[in-house]
């Protein structure tokens, strides 16, 4: 099977933080994320789309009702001084993904993972949320696993070590 994370320039923030892509612009407009909406559902046989939660509003009517509105939340995160009610969880929109058998552990709708503290790059997403949503859309060793937005390639070293784990345990 095929699934998709897709971890974009988060809508008003794309080129304030990632302008030295140079089509950063795209994501920083609704139509960009449509496109992006569109392609996973035509392509992908389960994926998952993270956004802050500011972001819901304009980008959960672009998904298919079908969808489900699951959370990341960040024990650890940065608190800023002008920000009163600190941003300490993120939406992720996840749809389809592999049908779960009754022998499998039931999966919760939310992940407690710290932020990174990896510099350089603003959003890289920790090891215990990849292996989060790995579960969540019921992947296995030999999926292809297509990271739409790779930055620090902390998603794709997770996969490589959680398939390797599997395997192993097999
Ligand atoms: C939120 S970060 C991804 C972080 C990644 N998941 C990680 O764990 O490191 C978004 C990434 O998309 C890249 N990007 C920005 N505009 C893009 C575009 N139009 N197409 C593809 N990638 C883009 C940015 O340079 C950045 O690396």
């Amino acid at each position: 099977m095929r699934f998709a994370y897709a971890d974009p320039p988060y809508l008003g923030c794309a080129v304030r933080l990632y302008g030295d892509h140079p089509e950063a612009a795209v994501y920083d407009t609704v139509e960009g994320h449509r496109a992006l909406v569109e392609r996973l559902c035509d392509e992908f046989d389960g994926w998952a789309l993270s956004m802050t939660s500011g972001n819901l509003h304009d980008l959960l009517p672009l998904c298919p009702k079908a969808s489900r509105v699951m959370a990341w939340v960040k024990p650890f995160a940065s608190f800023k001084p002008n920000v009163p009610v600190a941003y300490a969880w993120e939406p992720v929109i996840v749809r389809g993904g592999r049908k779960r058998d009754k022998q499998q552990d039931t999966v919760r709708d939310w992940c407690a993972a710290n932020i990174t503290m990896q510099k350089g790059l603003p959003g890289a997403k920790p090891a215990e949320f990849c292996n989060w949503i790995f579960s969540v859309l019921n992947v296995h060793p030999g999926d292809e696993l297509v990271d739409l937005f790779p930055g620090s390639g902390n998603v794709g070293a997770a996969w490589e070590s959680w398939q390797r784990q599997r395997r192993m345990f097999a």
